[in-house]
């Protein structure tokens, strides 16, 4: 098969879809990959290092969507790439159709087949392609909170380690899941106090049988909250209630009952956040304060670390890239049932029940 890979044209994107390992891989079964010229520079991969996998270099996007029977890539086509995409051609990436009416009526018209990173679902329900991206936004929630803990940039001054004959500082982290369990680890590691909230006694179990005794678990509810937002210095929104917005955990009255200085990281932010108070931040500016508590809740965190992201998402992307390359999309999703939860549109038509009931079809 003819693959193509083109560079992310989204503002702030610099993730890529394949690693010179993925094309590696997959110029032994045979199949011929197409990258446009310097698409994985972003990530740290150069076109050299494509070249040496296998990979053929070319010079514009149209190139790439002209010649490809697939497109691998990392966000959903932009305006500018609607045109651009063929019919019968696979799109294989995160598309999100449900939050954009154009896009879903661009790729309708488009007769391609596109296949959703986000719906590809495991037989547990979970979903393969998300986690990797919940693990790097867990890791780095304790990354960016320790350093907006410094007091130069308004934190409490509190180092998360603490030092011989200081006690460390105290992280709370509401949810124990991927996000949840993620930053809890490496507020551990950095030899934090680290106590883990979650309403499934399941996850809640698990913390305890993998977590050393400075992960304290509690059961998640309003009275042991506003109990633990007095002394934690950190605290760390990784709740999630699928397909709905996530639950305002801490409202704007609880605040005041933080010390000055506790931040916040809201990882769960792109659903709206667990915090009252809680809006969308950037890279570019990711904190803003009120009343003297710091909020970080920027929507899209992997994407500040794309060489790490890149590889944690491609790491899961590939094995189905392979099989879709080798058997052809009817087989390889007749064959998967969780690559055919990923179908959406198949040649103008929405076979995703979730898209046709966003837009009442
Ligand atoms: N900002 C970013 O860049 C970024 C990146 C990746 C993921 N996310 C978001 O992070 C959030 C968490 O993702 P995840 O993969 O960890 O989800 P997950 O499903 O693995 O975990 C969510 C956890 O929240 C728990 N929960 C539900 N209600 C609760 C409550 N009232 N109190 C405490 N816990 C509760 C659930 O039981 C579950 O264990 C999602 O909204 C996801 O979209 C954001």
């Amino acid at each position: 098969m003819k693959i193509g890979i083109p560079k992310e044209i989204k503002n702030n994107e610099s993730r890529v879809g394949m690693t010179p390992a993925g094309v590696y891989e997959l110029t032994k079964y045979g199949h011929t990959v197409y990258i446009q010229s310097t698409a994985g520079e972003g990530s740290g991969f150069f076109d050299n290092d494509y070249k040496k996998a296998g990979a053929l270099i070319l010079d514009t996007i149209g190139q790439v969507y002209g010649i490809s029977e697939m497109i691998v890539k990392v966000k959903e086509p932009t305006e500018v790439e609607y045109a651009l995409v063929q019919p019968q051609q696979i799109v294989f990436t995160y598309f999100h159709f449900a939050s954009s009416e154009a896009l879903t009526e661009a790729m309708i018209k488009s007769k391609s087949i596109c296949i959703a990173y986000e719906t590809v679902e495991d037989d547990e329900g979970t979903l393969p392609l998300l986690t990797p991206m919940s693990e790097v936004a867990g890791r780095m929630a304790i990354q960016q909170g320790a350093k907006y803990l410094e007091k130069p940039v308004k934190g409490r001054g509190v180092l998360l380690g603490g030092v011989p004959g200081v006690a460390p500082g105290r992280v709370l982290v509401l949810g124990a899941g991927i996000v949840g369990i993620q930053a809890a680890k490496m507020a551990a590691g950095l030899g934090a106090h680290v106590t883990i909230l979650d309403i499934n006694m399941k996850r809640l179990r698990y913390v305890n049988d993998v977590m050393p005794p400075h992960v304290v678990t509690e059961f998640s509810n309003e009275f042991n909250i506003r109990k633990h937002i007095k002394t934690h210095d950190l605290i760390i929104g990784g709740v999630l209630l699928k397909g709905a917005k996530a639950p305002n955990l801490i409202t704007k009255d609880m605040l005041k009952e933080m010390r000055p200085g506790t931040v916040i990281v809201d990882v769960a932010v792109d659903q709206g956040g667990c915090v009252e108070t809680t809006k969308p931040t950037t890279h570019e500016d990711p904190i803003y304060i009120i009343d003297d508590v710091v909020h970080y809740c920027v929507a899209n965190m992997p994407g500040a670390v794309p060489h790490t992201s890149t590889m944690a998402l491609t790491n899961v992307t590939l094995p189905y890239v392979i099989k879709l390359a080798n058997l052809g999309w009817q087989k390889a999703t007749a064959k998967d049932a969780c690559l055919q939860k990923g179908l959406n549109i198949v040649e103008g038509e929405i076979v995703y029940d979730e898209i046709k009931e966003a837009f009442q079809i």
